[in-house]
């Protein structure tokens, strides 16, 4: 309390508020502040070069220094390619490669900095972007100055689809995971210049939900060669990957790069990845965009295994089991019905009791890049452990379809849950732990989804606008992120994870309390055992 009361300055008169005219090696940025809210904002910074031309596809490659450009920093920047949707808040282009810093008013320029919160969004390596009005985070950092303990908020774009995650032996290996890449050149941007907005370089936390969470415990797990933050918040990790083939599987027949260059007109040689810089982009996006909307929930590429010296070399359960990654304190945990967001394509179909399980093996084959991994015996063993009708599915959500339900708990279990535990359980005993279970349906949602994906959301971004009821547990919720960016420790009720005491907070309004983290034991016991997560990949 004392210590933030000294970075924020009242009106005391000795107090000169920091000037929105923030100038740093790459030029001055001219922010501005928002009348109704007073929250200070530098929108639209390019971290990295356009990747456009020569370097579509490639790694992100640095902004020359020009300490004397001006930039008008009042708007956001584009977002990156993808399907449209009206919810991006920028137009889309190729040059998409911008952060945006949030902080209160009224920092002090002279005082040491600000906890630094950077968000990665999610959607599935495929969509998403930092202007997106759902991850406005004025309520979260007027909190943090509620509670006197302020934050700067870092909102980062990176490169998706095929533009980010591109994946082939012809693809250099020094690019492969571009999008990834992207978000540590927006982590070297903040470590060189977030100290001349008011923020304090050694105290970056890295936040995200889905592929965002799933980037944070990717650059865990494949760290980049320096020191880029202390510690990761992860809500609903997807792994890292939901699968991370080699990038060479892309090539095969039928796959995505050898469908992609096929459909364009390219070569099939070395003479590819070229070819494929130089199409049209209007054209690219069309081709690629189809390409994923005819994919199983969109996954039509995500990270990919590269070869010795690339950013992810092996894959994540071999790293995993290895030990070898970074040992930061780390938040993660899961909702209680994920899955539900990820499976209505096997809702409400009609079909005869006896053909359901093969509708069930048939979902799941349709996730991978080559289901010829996934034998039967694995099939069979997911039937029994998710029966027809089971008392037990959907994590535990009876919507009384029977497919659906299943499918969902699986999905849930699979690309969530088992995940988690299988990191939490190899990093005990390394570096602070911190889990959660959220199982708290939030009115105005839809009940048939339970608790779903991304839900816990709106009480950390959305919190302006939850239901009353809801006020006071959002607050609770998002106080627990607060204090993990202040002190790397959520607060005194949320147990750490320990190879001796196994237990995550459960997050139910009225009922926040620590459990065992023992439920689904015997699935995901199963789906985080060798032959399942080298038949998916992982
Ligand atoms: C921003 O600050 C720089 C360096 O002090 C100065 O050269 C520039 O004129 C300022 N720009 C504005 C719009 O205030
Ligand atoms: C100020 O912030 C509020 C709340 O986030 C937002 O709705 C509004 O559009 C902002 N105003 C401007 C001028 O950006
Ligand atoms: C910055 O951009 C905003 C919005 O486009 C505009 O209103 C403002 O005049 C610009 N400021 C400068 C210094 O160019
Ligand atoms: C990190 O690796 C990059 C690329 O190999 C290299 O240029 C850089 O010097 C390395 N930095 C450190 C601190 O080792
Ligand atoms: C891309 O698709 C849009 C909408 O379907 C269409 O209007 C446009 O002509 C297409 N562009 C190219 C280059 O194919
Ligand atoms: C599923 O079908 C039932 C019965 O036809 C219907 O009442 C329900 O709205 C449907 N649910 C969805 C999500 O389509
Ligand atoms: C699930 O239960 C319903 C209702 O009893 C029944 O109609 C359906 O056939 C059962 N499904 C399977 C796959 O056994
Ligand atoms: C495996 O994938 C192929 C397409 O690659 C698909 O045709 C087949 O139906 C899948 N297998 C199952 C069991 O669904």
């Amino acid at each position: 309390m004392l210590k933030s009361a000294t970075l924020l300055c009242s009106a005391a008169a000795f107090c000169t508020a920091a000037s929105l005219n923030v100038s740093t090696g790459l030029g001055h940025f001219l922010g501005s502040r928002n009348q109704s809210t007073t929250i200070e904002s530098w929108l639209g910074i390019r971290f990295a070069t356009p990747p456009i031309g020569d370097l579509r596809f490639r790694a992100p490659v640095r902004v020359p220094d020009d300490i004397s450009s001006v930039h008008n920093a009042t708007s956001f920047g584009n977002a990156c390619p993808q399907i449209p949707s009206t919810s991006l808040g920028a137009p889309q282009a190729e040059d998409c490669l911008f952060l945006n810093i949030f902080r209160p008013s009224g920092v002090h320029q002279t005082i040491a900095g600000l906890p630094v919160l950077v968000w990665f969004y999610g959607g599935a390596y495929t969509h998403g972007a930092a202007s997106d009005p759902s991850f406005d985070a004025t309520a979260m950092i007027q909190r943090s100055v509620d509670i006197g303990k302020p934050i700067l908020f870092v909102s980062v774009n990176y490169r998706v689809n095929t533009f980010g995650f591109l994946a082939s032996r012809h693809v250099p290996a020094q690019d492969l995971n571009a999008g990834l890449q992207d978000q540590i050149a927006a982590l070297d941007f903040v470590k060189e210049n977030i100290g001349a907005f008011g923020g304090d370089p050694d105290k970056v936390t890295i936040w995200g939900q889905s592929a965002g969470a799933g980037s944070v415990s990717a650059h865990i797990l494949y760290p980049a060669n320096r020191t880029l933050f202390r510690g990761g918040m992860a809500n609903s990790p997807t792994g890292p990957f939901k699968s991370s083939p080699f990038a060479f599987q892309y090539d095969e027949p039928g796959k995505p790069y050898a469908l992609l260059t096929s459909v364009l007109g390219c070569p099939s040689d070395g003479r590819s990845f070229g070819c494929l810089q130089q199409v049209p982009f209007e054209l690219l996006r069309n081709v690629s965009n189809t390409m994923i909307s005819n994919t199983l929930n969109g996954q039509l590429w995500e990270p990919v295994v590269g070869p010795p010296g690339s950013l992810v070399p092996e894959r994540e359960s071999a790293r995993i089991a290895s030990g070898h990654f970074l040992h930061v304190p780390y938040l993660a945990g899961t909702n209680n019905n994920e899955g539900t967001f990820f499976t209505s394509s096997v809702r409400n179909i009609t079909h005869q009791a006896s053909e359901e399980a093969a509708l069930f093996d048939n979902y799941v084959a349709r996730l991978v890049l080559d289901n010829r991994t996934i034998t039967q015996p694995i099939l069979d063993e997911f039937r029994r452990l998710y029966p027809a009708n089971g008392t037990n599915n959907g994590a535990p959500f009876e919507t009384g379809d029977s497919l659906f339900d299943r499918v969902e708990a699986w999905y849930t279990d699979n690309m969530f849950l088992a995940p988690r535990r299988l990191f939490f359980d190899a990093a005990a005993g390394k570096q602070n732990l911190y889990g959660y279970f959220f199982k708290e349906l939030i009115p105005g949602n839809d009940p048939s989804l339970g608790v779903t994906h991304a839900i816990e959301l709106q009480l950390l971004f959305g919190r302006l606008t939850v239901a009353p009821s809801e006020a006071e547990f959002a607050l609770n919720f998002t106080d627990a992120y607060l204090n993990f960016v202040n002190d790397l420790i959520p607060g005194p009720s949320w147990p750490r994870f320990t190879t001796n005491s196994r237990k995550v907070l459960q997050w139910t309004k009225g009922n926040i309390t620590p459990i065992a983290d023992d439920w689904n034991l015997e699935r995901t016991g199963y789906l985080a055992s060798p032959l399942v997560l080298d038949a998916f990949e992982k």
